[in-house]
């Protein structure tokens, strides 16, 4: 995954995370409203009454919490939010709010209604978390003046004004934060239907030809999280440009895809390697995450962090103590057949359930369970 030419780490085609190219044109394709913003039925009804409530009470609306994965709509909805309050948004970020003041400077500048994004609020100082509490509570902030035994708190009223807080690891806001919306919206990866009607929109903005087949093949590689979906759809434009193609179908998307490597379920390279490793040379495991990851001639950490969450949610790779494992299903994407003897020693609770219906929800074995609904 390193660049050989400088040694830069080059972020893989299929990261959830945004990479510079992603920052520069997701603007633009922003959904602008609730009635756009596809997918998330349940978070949207709920959003859409919490909203629609504000305004009939002629209030700000509640403070809304946001959270789940990176590319699944977060920031969007912060944008959203504001926009069908018709209020203005303020945009600022935990990791940017490292003293107290910087927190106070920003509240006592917000105006009647006002919209304050805090992105990556998990990121918040501990001083600026308590300054917020009592903000998001009382709307009022105590300024501290001076130090020590001199020190005063000088009160200061704020206008009402509502909180979005954007958080990839809910599980890391403290509990007397997270008490304080009153509103939590947890987004869910999406389905590859979803994730068509994202690439429609999008092929829509960007004036593109392309066809339902087409839409189709990009959506069941982009791993339910509409980033990746947009950022495929930009590959695949490419490619058709250089190879002269007008309109793209369904031959030309795969195409497209596979010379960068995103196969059909939307592995990458890496993804591949690490199963194939796994199931060529330690005959599916259980094998340690160090033997592994020599194997494919990575770091243990990028197979760790890299590769593995999407193949465990995939329900290709298993985590257990003993090690790595490789599921049937992984077997099975790799058009190979586990052989009798390999499933009979798989971990009994792992085939409590269809192998195919496998989801990790988290890093231990013990945790794994059944897909809801
Ligand atoms: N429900 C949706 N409908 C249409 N497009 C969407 C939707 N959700 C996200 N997108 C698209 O995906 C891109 C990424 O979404 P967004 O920036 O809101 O993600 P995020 O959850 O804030 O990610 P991060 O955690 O990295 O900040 C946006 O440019 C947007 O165009
Ligand atoms: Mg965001």
């Amino acid at each position: 995954m390193t660049d050989p030419q400088d040694g830069r780490q080059e972020a893989p085609l299929v990261a959830q995370a945004a990479d510079p190219e992603d920052r520069a044109v997701e603007a633009a394709l922003r959904p602008k409203n609730l009635d756009d913003f596809v997918g998330q039925k349940r978070v949207r009804r709920q959003l859409s009454l919490v909203l629609e409530a504000s305004r009939l009470r002629g209030r700000s609306a509640d403070h809304v919490l946001l959270s789940g994965p990176p590319g699944l709509g977060k920031t969007t909805l912060a944008m959203i939010i504001a926009a069908e309050m018709n209020a203005p948004l303020r945009i600022s970020s935990g990791p940017a709010i490292q003293h107290a003041g910087d927190l106070a400077a920003i509240l006592s500048s917000l105006t009647d209604g006002e919209v304050l994004f805090l992105d990556e609020i998990h990121r918040m100082s501990r001083p600026a978390e308590e300054m917020l509490y009592m903000a998001m509570e009382d709307f009022r902030v105590d300024i501290i003046v001076g130090k020590g035994p001199g020190a005063t708190a000088i009160p200061l009223e704020l206008p009402p004004f509502t909180l979005v807080g954007a958080t990839t690891r809910a599980g890391l806001l403290p509990g007397p934060l997270r008490d304080r919306f009153g509103f939590t919206g947890h987004l869910e990866f999406y389905s590859t239907d979803e994730l068509e009607l994202v690439l429609r929109r999008s092929a829509m903005l960007m004036d593109m030809a392309v066809n339902s087949a087409a839409f189709a093949e990009i959506a069941g590689r982009s791993r339910g999280t509409p980033r990746i979906a947009n950022r495929l759809l930009r590959r695949v434009r490419d490619w058709a440009l250089v190879h002269g193609s007008v309109s793209i179908d369904a031959r030309a998307a795969s195409a497209a895809l596979d010379m960068y490597e995103v196969d059909a379920r939307g592995l990458d390279r890496l993804d591949r390697s690490v199963l194939t490793a796994l199931i060529t040379k330690f005959n599916g495991g259980p094998v340690g995450l160090s033997t592994l990851a020599i194997a494919v001639g990575e770091e243990p950490e990028t197979v760790e962090t890299v590769a593995e969450p999407y193949l465990v949610r995939e329900g290709m790779l298993g985590r257990t103590p003993r090690g790595r494992i490789a599921t049937a299903s992984a077997w099975k994407h790799l058009g190979l057949v586990m052989p009798p003897t390999v499933a009979a020693a798989m971990p009994e609770d792992l085939f409590s359930v269809a192998p195919d219906d496998l989801v990790g929800t988290d890093t231990t074995f013990e945790r794994w369970s059944r897909p809801e609904g």
